[in-house]
């Protein structure tokens, strides 16, 4: 049984499910239940839909609304919780919808259960489930996900590795069969050492990006060239070439989310972290500079009209969650330019937030005539193989301003735009 149907709780679910598993995930949204029974994800992630009806069709996957109904019409062995944990008011992961999940179970759940931490929960999260739940015949499990938004399905179906955090032999060696299909290492640990692994990636993971971007801010003052540094730097096995590529700051609903959440988890525990607020403060800052690098273009940005490629803060994903593409957008709105914007995926989620400040286009070549420049701001392959041939006939000013610093900016300089970046 999966708790939560969200984009964490949907890929499990039918991902197990392709598996061979029998799987019913739940869900108190009477919408999004009905929707999915229906073969409908409510979001997109690529190959998630196409997936969910395989495991409809098969017979593998089930969908109930509520604990009670679900457990009317599967008895699990183990029960993963894939729910919300956002950012509390000092930065702590809120577990409010995590506790009321789990004490949703409490009435079903039998003797030698297993309930395991899916969504990502602080250390020491597991010994509070245990006093929410008040029994001690259910075993609690942390299996962390790593899993990114666009490519969600494949990192689930081929990991790099699979943690598993228990205290007792019988729980992990259960939660390890949940996973046999699966060529990856299964790396068993205690469950606080589970929990804390996954935010210990997380953050390693943004450590490393703001820290690249820092390298790039000073890149610029001196002429040198980010993207070459980057191949110089990863070059290096110790360091590793992925996860180094600059621009205007990462986003999505894991990083500045998980990175707050494990300074706060220091500072409850009594240990004041030096390293890693910074991590969000650089990277709040990088798209700040990426906007001053536009201000700096024009020189002034009242009136202005600008075309964006790309709303959400990844590709392949309608996640405009902490989108490094909304922080800059608000930016420029506030500077006085007018935003034209065109995202494959994500325009319903941008609507949400900018509603009428911006216009939105049915294509991303609309919003080019009349604008003065384009800021390519989410790298989709449609963006990044674009004919720029085009680009540069329609745009008034030929600038383009690259936020992820993926455009081949060689071949776009021969066409005669000018491609503008940090360290670029
Ligand atoms: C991340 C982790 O990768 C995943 O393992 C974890 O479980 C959830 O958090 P996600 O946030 O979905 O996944 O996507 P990811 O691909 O990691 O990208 C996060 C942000 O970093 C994006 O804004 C992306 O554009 C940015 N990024 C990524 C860079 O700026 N440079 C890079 O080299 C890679």
């Amino acid at each position: 049984m999966v708790i939560g149907t969200g984009y964490v709780g949907l890929v499990q679910g039918a991902c197990l499910a392709s598996q061979g598993h029998q799987v019913i995930c739940v869900d108190i949204d009477a919408d999004k239940v009905n929707s999915l029974r229906d073969g409908k994800v409510p979001f997109f992630e690529e190959g998630l839909e196409v997936l969910v009806g395989e495991g409809i069709a098969s017979g593998n996957l089930q969908f109930a609304l509520g604990a009670e109904e679900g457990f009317t019409q599967l008895t699990p062995e183990v029960v993963f919780l894939a729910v919300g944990t956002p950012t509390g008011v000092d930065g702590s992961a809120d577990l409010s919808i995590f506790e009321s999940a789990v004490k949703s179970l409490v009435p079903y759940l039998t003797p030698g259960m297993v309930l395991v931490e899916k969504s990502t929960v602080p250390a020491g999260t597991g010994k509070k489930v245990l006093e929410w739940l008040g029994r001690d015949d259910i075993a609690v499990a942390s299996n962390p996900e790593f899993l990114r938004e666009g490519t969600a399905v494949s990192d689930f179906l081929k990991p790099d590795r699979i943690v598993i955090g228990a205290d007792d032999i019988a729980t992990l060696e259960m939660l390890k069969s949940v996973y046999a299909w699966c060529e990856a290492p299964v790396l068993t640990m205690n469950r606080e050492s589970a929990e804390l692994a996954k935010y210990a990636a997380n953050t390693m993971l943004a450590a490393r990006l703001s820290l690249m971007n820092e390298i790039a801010n000073i890149a610029d003052l001196i002429g040198a060239n980010i993207s070459e540094i980057e191949t110089a730097v990863g070059a290096d096995p110790r360091i590793g070439s992925k996860f180094l590529r600059t621009g205007a700051g990462f986003g999505g609903s894991c990083f500045p989310k998980d990175v707050l959440a494990l300074e706060q988890t220091g500072r409850d525990l009594g240990y004041e972290s030096q390293l890693i607020r910074p991590i969000i403060d650089v990277n709040t800052r990088q798209a700040e500079i990426f906007v001053d690098k536009v201000r700096e273009a024009y020189g002034d940005l009242d009136g202005i009209k600008l075309a964006v490629w790309g709303l959400a803060f990844n590709a392949k994903t309608d996640d405009t969650r902490e989108s490094p593409a909304m922080r800059i957008i608000n930016l420029l709105l506030e500077a006085g330019a007018s935003i034209s914007a065109y995202d494959p995926a994500a325009m319903n989620e941008a609507r949400k937030e900018l509603k009428d400040r911006i216009t939105y286009g049915k294509d991303q070549w609309g919003i080019l005539s009349g604008a003065q420049g384009l800021l390519v701001l989410t790298e989709w392959d449609v963006f990044l193989s674009a004919d720029y041939g085009v680009v540069m006939r329609t745009l008034e000013q030929p600038l383009i301003f690259d936020g992820k610093h993926a455009l081949p900016a060689e071949t776009l300089r021969d066409l005669g735009l000018q491609v503008i970046g940090i360290g670029i």
